[in-house]
């Protein structure tokens, strides 16, 4: 059963409690990034322009108790500048005070509650937290898409006090992205993933093995690949061989990388690694970039080197579907960015493609690119979306389907 949609709710005068996913990169208490913010404006607008009162709440950071320079004050001030009108900021999610402001707003008026991870009862999706949370608010809408894989109180637990609750818009077009990739896809389905860890996209990569044809690893994650297959990584960042535990086994990075690989080649799924880099002695500005086909012992790799790329981009010229989780190199360093943003140069000029980005990290290093607008959508949420396409079901969605 589907999450019913914002569309189906009667706002007129009733207090609704709107998940959002407000996590937005901070520097020095200034939003570096809004763009998790603007993804939710049609939302909040359409239940203030619908005479609802909307009682706006979200995570910010991983704090374990009030940390004051991860206040959602400057959430706040930027939604009212957003939405042309004051949203207050309440000095907690829950209480006798946050209570007294939300009893007072009016129809058409939007007011922001203070970080709910203040409180440890969030992240242990506390019963009484939860219901402390619903209190005074007779509607639910939940557009933190980025936030659906955490099953959290104000995620899920407030649904067992909200009869009344349906998925966001920002929420809804995400999950249609997201279908669109998963439900019958069409072929050739190519899939990149980057990152730090093999481990932490195990799953996903397994999962999309029987969905694909091809997989294109880069980042630091394809040197654990590289290492594994006994090629020389030098100074790379390698994962730890550590043994993590799957499946009540205990297997090191290595190991699994090596299984992936194997696994592959029975599914007959093309798993490219790279065959050239972009090499420095370090991973800072003034480093000298060379390209390389085999990492020297005394440098490591940052970035996928051109013919990489032209093999990448070979694959995404043939595709039909894509997606795309995690940059190709360290791409905080414009010398080290080219890999990641070239294979988004050569989707964004594709026709006829169904492209998803996942959020996070990829997004930051897409963000501002001229043709960023031209994929078919752009996730807000990177670990929600590695979770749907590792086959998981989203708690965060399950808990807004009726019971
Ligand atoms: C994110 O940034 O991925 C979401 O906001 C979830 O944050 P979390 O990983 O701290 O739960």
């Amino acid at each position: 059963m589907a999450a019913r949609s914002i569309t189906s709710l009667d706002f007129t005068a009733k207090k609704v409690l709107v998940r959002c996913d407000f996590n937005v990169p901070l520097d020095s208490g200034r939003i570096t990034d809004p763009a998790r913010i603007d993804a939710s404006l049609e939302t909040i607008r359409y239940i203030l322009d619908h005479q609802g009162s909307a009682v706006l709440c979200s995570h910010l950071g991983r704090p374990k108790e009030r940390t004051p320079e991860l206040s959602l004050k400057p959430v706040a001030e930027y939604l009212s500048g957003a939405l042309g009108r004051k949203v207050t900021l309440a000095p907690d999610c829950i209480g006798e005070v946050t209570g007294r402001m939300v009893a007072a707003l009016g129809p058409g008026e939007a007011i922001l509650l203070e970080n709910l991870r203040f409180h440890p009862e969030e992240e242990a999706n506390d019963r009484d937290f939860a219901h402390e949370l619903a209190r005074g608010k007779s509607q639910y809408v939940n557009d933190a898409f980025g936030s659906a894989h955490r099953a959290h109180a104000s995620t899920v637990g407030v649904t067992r006090f909200i009869q009344e609750r349906a998925a966001g818009f920002l929420m809804l077009r995400e999950l249609e992205a997201l279908r669109a990739v998963t439900e019958n896809p069409a072929h050739p389905y190519v899939a990149i993933l980057g990152g730090a860890k093999v481990t932490d996209k195990i799953g996903v990569i397994r999962n999309l093995m029987s969905k694909v044809d091809a997989i294109l690893i880069g980042g630091a994650m394809a040197y654990t690949f590289l290492k594994a297959r006994g090629l020389p990584v030098g100074l790379s960042k390698v994962e730890e061989e550590k043994p993590i535990k799957q499946n009540d086994k205990q297997v090191s990075p290595s190991a699994t990388a090596r299984e992936l690989e194997a696994l592959a080649l029975q599914k007959n799924v093309a798993l490219v690694l790279p065959i050239d880099h972009v090499v420095a002695a370090t991973a800072t500005a003034d480093a000298t970039p060379e390209i390389v086909n085999e990492i020297p012992m005394n440098r490591m790799a940052l970035d996928i080197g051109p013919r990489t790329v032209a093999e990448f981009i070979e694959q995404i010229r043939r595709a039909k579907t894509i997606v795309w989780n995690g940059p190709l190199g360290f791409f905080e360093l414009p010398a080290f960015a080219k890999g990641t943003l070239q294979v988004g140069a050569a989707i964004a000029e594709l026709t006829g493609v169904t492209s998803l980005i996942g959020g996070g990290d990829t997004a930051a290093a897409l963000a501002g690119q001229p043709w960023a607008n031209r994929f078919t959508h752009i996730s807000t949420g990177g670990g929600a979306t590695l979770e749907y396409l590792e086959g998981i079901e989203l708690p965060g969605v399950k808990a807004l389907e009726d019971r």
